[in-house]
């Protein structure tokens, strides 16, 4: 199966069974955590299934198991957590567990943080109660006039992208085959709550474009980059 395949199928897990995932399923995973493809070089990422008892949550999880993710703190550290765990995300849930990206969320010391490292986020993982998929297409998100500058059903994979609190910062302008990449700009408040977790969501938003297109996605940034009123340059993607 493609990952993309996932893309309209998946949604956020929130009922598990306080089961453990099979040994050879959890072999399988960390299998595939190795080989997740990172979105921009340098900014290094790590991720490590923990027991569920080594963080402290607001909400209450039944399965056993979560994944943290470290990075280095850095802008393009945090869209690579996007990036690459979103490939997890989507193979995990085709795979019949669920997923679900925990933003609130602290480690016990139970649990220690690699060296020169910083959490970012966690996700659980786990036997979902139910039905893991979507049984209908009731995703609750913004429309392709809010999202780009012009319609354009390519980046339909990315207007159904997971984003905390559903807060889908993207925006997408059109110069050519290229299209520029943007994160909405916050006010002061909103930035203190929102903006960590909105670069972890532009990586995801990213990654969904990614997995649509894998052999010919390309992304950079340009030298002079280009500016738009209320966004944020992320950078610009071919597909
Ligand atoms: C970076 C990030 C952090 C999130 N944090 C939480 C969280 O702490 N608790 C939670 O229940 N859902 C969390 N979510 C899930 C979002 O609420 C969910 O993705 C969004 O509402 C869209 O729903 P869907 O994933 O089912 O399509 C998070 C999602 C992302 C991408």
């Amino acid at each position: 199966m493609r990952l993309a395949d996932m893309i309209p199928r998946r949604r956020s897990v929130r009922a598990y069974r306080a089961e453990r995932i099979d040994n050879a399923v959890l072999a399988d995973l960390l299998r595939y955590m190795e080989g997740l493809v990172p979105l921009t070089s340098g900014a290094k990422v790590e991720g490590r299934i923990i027991p569920t008892d080594h963080g402290n949550f607001l909400q209450k999880w039944k399965t056993p198991h979560f994944i943290a993710i470290f990075s280095d703190g850095s802008d393009d550290g945090l869209i690579n957590v996007g990036f690459m765990y979103q490939q997890l995300d989507l193979y995990a849930q085709s795979r019949g567990l669920g997923t679900c990206w925990v933003g609130l969320g602290s480690l016990t010391d139970k649990e220690t943080v690699p060296e020169g490292m910083k959490l970012a986020v966690m996700m659980a993982i786990g036997v979902p109660d139910d039905v893991p998929e979507r049984t209908s297409a009731d995703f609750k998100r913004k429309n392709m006039a809010e999202l780009s500058d012009q319609p354009d059903d390519r980046l339909e994979p990315l207007r159904l992208a997971p984003s905390a609190t559903n807060s889908q910062p993207w925006y997408v302008t059109h110069d050519g085959d290229t299209l520029h990449i943007w994160r909405e700009e916050l006010g002061l408040i909103k930035q203190r709550t929102h903006g960590r977790m909105n670069k972890i969501d532009m990586g995801i938003g990213l990654c969904h474009l990614y997995a649509e297109h894998p052999d010919t996605f390309r992304f950079w940034r340009e030298e002079n980059p280009p500016k738009l009123a209320g966004q944020i340059y992320v950078g610009s993607v071919t597909l």
